[in-house]
Order: structure tokens, then sequence, then C-alpha cells
């Protein structure tokens, strides 16, 4: 399972699940660049672990949802560093509201990170992957796309579209070798779901036949298999990490 010799970038890697696959494509021998939108420290503590155990990376602070900056910040990633060969596109946020009540703000908000994030990086990253002949996008979904949740129009929407941008870009690029799939997460426990009242959790733990919420390693084992050689001839699909929750 090595990725010695690869360049690979996760957005929103600086905390929660991007940070445990960071850490995971480092120990696979990746080096990672770590992207972040707003909060260095946290960054900088996931660069620091990296490091720490002997891995390599570097911070590439950029907003994904704005189209010149992120597309300019991977152009720059390429050509400094070679090449992007994995990406991960993990950058996500919630802007939870009951339809009725949603402001088109965070309608916007929420598609334009989520989902229009992945289009734009995945767009950049692929030129080099192309060149090469050889990457590897795993996009991070959520269970939400799948099953809806009210209060999460606008998240069910984006990750549900992440779902036909996985099949159609691993159909586009399949010839060139490069594999595009999805992880779809259950309930992890993050910065996302900390805050989740203890009834809500209590509620939501009672429906996982595993009966517990799922950890960010659990995400990252499954991205590591599908940019290791094992998941070489996995395109176009989706690993469900959510402790049994939706099958
Ligand atoms: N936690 C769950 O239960 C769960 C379940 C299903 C799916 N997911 C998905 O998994 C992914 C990670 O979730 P998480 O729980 O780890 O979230 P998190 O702890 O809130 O971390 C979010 C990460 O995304 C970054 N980010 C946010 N907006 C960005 C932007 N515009 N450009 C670049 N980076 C941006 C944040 O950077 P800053 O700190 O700089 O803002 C941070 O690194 C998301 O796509 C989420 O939808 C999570």
């Amino acid at each position: 399972m090595s990725l010695n010799g690869k360049n690979a970038l996760v957005t929103g890697g600086s905390r929660g699940i991007g940070r445990a696959v960071c850490l995971r494509l480092a120990e696979m021998g990746a080096h990672v660049f770590i992207n972040y939108v707003s909060n260095p420290a946290a960054a900088e503590e996931t660069m620091k672990l990296i490091t720490d155990s002997g891995g390599s990376a570097d911070i590439a602070a950029f907003d994904v949802a704005d189209a010149d900056m992120a597309q300019s910040a991977i152009k720059t990633l390429i050509k400094e560093a070679g090449s992007i060969d994995i990406l991960v596109n993990n950058a996500g946020i919630t802007r939870d509201g009951l339809m009725a009540r949603m402001k088109e703000d965070d309608w916007d908000m929420v598609l334009d990170t989520n989902l229009k994030g992945a289009f734009l990086c995945s767009k950049a990253a692929a030129r080099s992957m192309m060149k090469k002949r050889w990457g590897r996008i795993v996009n991070i979904s959520s269970v939400i796309g799948f099953a809806g949740n009210a209060g999460q129009v606008n998240y069910a929407a984006a990750k549900a579209g992440m779902q036909g941008l996985t099949k159609s870009m691993a159909r586009e690029f399949a010839t060139r070798n490069i594999t595009v799939n999805a992880v779809a997460p259950g309930y992890i426990v993050t910065d996302m779901t900390r805050d989740l009242p203890g009834d809500i959790q209590e509620k939501i733990t009672a429906g996982i036949p595993l009966a517990s919420l799922g950890q960010p390693e659990d995400v990252a084992g499954a991205v590591a298999y599908l940019v290791s050689d094992d998941g070489a001839y996995v395109t176009g699909n989706t690993i469900h990490v959510n402790g049994g929750m939706y099958m």
C-alpha cells in the first residue's frame, strides 16, 4: 500500500475527517498538501502531527468555492510539486434549517463549498493526473445524500450531486487510468457533529446497528483502500462507512 513518490491534496484537511485522511496518506508515504480556509492553527497542528511521525506535508490555504483562488492555487501546487496524483474532496460545511425558512445564501454557500468546490478542484487536479496517466479522486459525500434529512435540503442536495459528479467523472477519466470514487460517512465524531444535543445523539445512535458514532479514522481507512493498489479496479463507486445506519 505504498504511496511513496505520490502527491496528495486533501481539501479541508486541517480538522476532523480531513485530518485523519492526511495522517493516513502521509503514513502510506504520500507527500500531503493540507488545505483549509479559515483556521491556520488547525492546519499547522495537522502538519506537526505528520512531520513528528516522519511524514511529509505542506499547507495549502484556499477557498475551494472560489473558482479563481482554487484553480490558481492548484496550478501552483502542480507547478511546484510536479504533480497532484491523489485528490480527496473533503472540504464541507453545513448551514441547516427547515426549507421554509432557509435563506438563499445558506443554499448557495453549502452547494458552492460541498459540490462546486469538488468540481473546481477535480478539474484543476485532473489535468496533472491525465498527463501522468495515473490518478485517484475520492469524494467525501454523506449518508444524507442517500437518505435525505429534514433540515438539510441544501446539504442533502450537495451530497447527492456529488454522487452524480463521481460517476460521471469516473466514466470520463477511466481511459486515463484515473479512478473516481466516493466515501459516504454516516455520523462521525468531528466538530461538525460534536455540538449535536445529547438527546439527538442518543436518537441517532439508536438507529445505528453498530450502536456508536464513527471515528474519522474509519473514513480514512476507506479512502486509503481506494487510493491504494488494492483499490485500482474500483471506480464510480461508493463505500458507505456508517455503522449500518443506511444499507
Ligand atoms: N462529521 C460527519 O458526521 C460527516 C458525515 C458525513 C459526511 N461528512 C463530510 O465529511 C467532510 C468533513 O467533515 P468534518 O466533519 O470533518 O468537518 P469539520 O470538522 O467541520 O472540518 C471541515 C474542514 O473543511 C474545511 N473547509 C470548510 N470550508 C472550506 C472551504 N470553503 N475551502 C476549504 N476548506 C474548507 C475546514 O477548514 P477551516 O477549519 O479552515 O474552516 C475544515 O478543515 C465534509 O465534506 C462533510 O460534509 C461528515
